[in-house]
C-alpha cells in the first residue's frame, strides 16, 4: 500500500501529487465531492441481504432469463407501469447510449441544452449525429428555454431532444408543466434524464400517461448509493422501449447488480430518508454560501451545488485538496462554466470544510 493509499484509508489528507510526481488521481483523495456520488454508502444490513442471496446463486449458470425479469417486474410495479414499459442496463450511461443509437441515424439532429451532462453530446457526435446546442443562461438561473428548444428542433428536423431534469451540471429543476409544453410541442422523441429526481422530490412518471414520445432515464447510482454496481433503467411507451431493447446486449446486468437493485428498491424509504439528510445539508450549505461576496450560487434540486466566482477559484480547489484531501469539480470540460465549481453535497464534516474554504476565499 502506498503512503497515499494509507492516508486515504485512515481518512487523512493525501498529498496533491503522488510519490512518483504524477498528477494526482481521484483515488488519491479521501473525500470525493466531484462526481455527485451519495456520501452514505449502501447500508451494511442491506449489503448482507444481497450477499446472502448472491451466495445462494450458482455462479456457473447464466441467468435463467436473458433480461433481468424479476428486477424489471419490480421496477414496473414501483413506477406503476407494465414490464413492457421498462428496460434496464448498466447505469444510465449505458441507457443514454442505447437511446442515442435507437433514435439517431448518421446526420440526424439531436437538440441538447448547453451546458448539460457531457455524455449526450460526446456520444451523439460519435454516431455522426448533428448536435444542436441551445444555450442556457446564468442570467435567468439556467431556466429551460422551451421555445428555443422547440424552434431548433423544428429547424433541424431533430429526431431526438435530450435533457436532464434536474440538470447536471447546473442543478436546475424543470417543472412538469415546462416539460409538458416541450414534449407536447414536438414529434421528436424526448429523453428526460431523471438521475437526480429524488433530490427535488419531483416524479415525472405521470407524463408517460400523456406522451408516447417520452423516455425517462433513471439510475440507482445516486439516491440508491449504487454507483459502483452500474444499474439504470428507462421507462417509456413499449414501441420506444422495444427499439432500445433491440440494441441491449443479452444479459445486460450482472446478477449481482440486479439482486442489489431489487433489494434497494424494496427498501426505498430507507434511501429516501438519506436523501432527506442530503437535501437538508444542501440547504445548509446554500444558506452559508449564497450571500458571500463575489459568488453566484445557482438554485439546485440535486445533490450538488454550482457556484460561479468573480475570479479563478483555483485556490479553493488547492486548499481543499491540501488541507482536507477533498476534491471538487472545476468544470474544466464545460467552456460555458468559467470560474465555476460544482460541489457534491457530502457528509456534514466535508461540507463544513467546503463552506470554510469558500468563505475564506471570498472574504479573504
Ligand atoms: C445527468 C446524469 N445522467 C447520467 C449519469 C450517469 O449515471 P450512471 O451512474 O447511472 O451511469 C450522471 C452521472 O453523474 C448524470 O449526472
Amino acid at each position: 500500500m502506498s503512503s497515499t493509499q494509507k492516508n486515504v484509508a485512515q481518512g487523512k489528507p493525501a498529498a496533491h501529487a503522488n510519490q512518483s510526481g504524477a498528477q494526482a488521481s481521484v483515488a488519491d483523495f479521501a473525500h470525493r465531492l466531484q462526481w455527485n456520488e451519495n456520501p452514505y454508502d449502501f447500508p451494511a444490513d442491506l449489503k448482507a441481504i444481497v450477499m446472502e442471496r448472491w451466495a445462494e446463486y450458482a455462479w456457473a449458470r447464466y441467468p435463467t432469463e436473458i433480461r433481468p425479469a424479476a428486477l424489471l417486474t419490480a421496477l414496473a410495479d414501483h413506477a406503476g407501469v407494465t414490464p413492457e414499459n421498462v428496460t434496464a442496463a448498466g447505469g444510465s450511461c449505458a441507457l443514454i447510449q442505447l437511446t442515442l443509437r435507437a433514435f439517431l441515424e448518421p446526420g440526424d439532429g439531436i437538440v441538447l441544452p448547453a451546458p448539460t451532462f457531457g455524455l449526450y453530446g460526446r456520444e451523439a457526435r460519435k454516431l455522426h449525429a448533428q448536435v444542436e446546442e441551445v444555450a442556457l443562461s446564468p442570467a435567468d438561473d439556467y431556466a429551460l428555454p422551451v421555445d428555443d428548444l422547440l424552434l431548433r428542433g423544428r429547424q433541424s428536423r431533430a429526431r431526438l431532444i435530450a435533457l436532464c431534469a434536474p440538470n447536471n451540471p447546473t442543478g436546475t429543476v424543470y417543472t412538469a408543466d415546462e416539460l409538458r409544453r416541450l414534449i407536447g410541442g414536438t414529434d421528436a422523441v424526448v429523453a428526460v434524464d431523471e438521475a437526480y429526481r429524488e433530490f427535488c422530490g419531483q416524479d415525472l412518471r405521470p407524463l408517460l400517461d400523456e406522451f408516447e414520445n417520452l423516455i425517462l432515464l433513471r439510475t440507482f447510482s445516486k439516491a440508491y448509493a449504487m454507483a459502483g454496481l452500474r444499474v439504470g433503467y428507462a421507462l417509456g411507451a413499449p414501441r420506444l422501449i422495444q427499439a432500445m431493447d433491440n440494441l441491449n446486449p443479452l444479459f445486460p446486468l450482472p446478477v449481482f447488480s440486479a439482486l442489489a437493485a431489487e433489494v434497494a428498491l424494496a427498501h426505498t424509504p430507507r434511501f429516501l430518508a438519506r436523501v432527506d439528510d442530503i437535501v437538508a445539508e444542501r440547504e445548509r450549505m446554500a444558506a452559508a454560501l449564497g450571500n458571500l461576496p463575489g459568488v453566484t450560487l445557482f438554485s439546485s434540486g440535486t445533490n450538488f451545488l454550482l457556484l460561479q466566482f468573480d475570479r479563478d477559484p483555483a485556490p479553493i480547489l488547492d486548499g481543499l485538496k491540501r488541507e482536507h484531501s477533498v476534491i471538487v469539480s472545476d468544470m474544466a470540460g464545460y467552456p460555458e462554466l468559467v470560474n465555476c465549481l460544482r460541489i457534491s453535497v457530502g457528509l456534514p464534516q466535508e461540507n463544513d470544510w467546503v463552506v470554510e474554504a469558500v468563505g475564506k476565499f471570498c472574504e479573504g
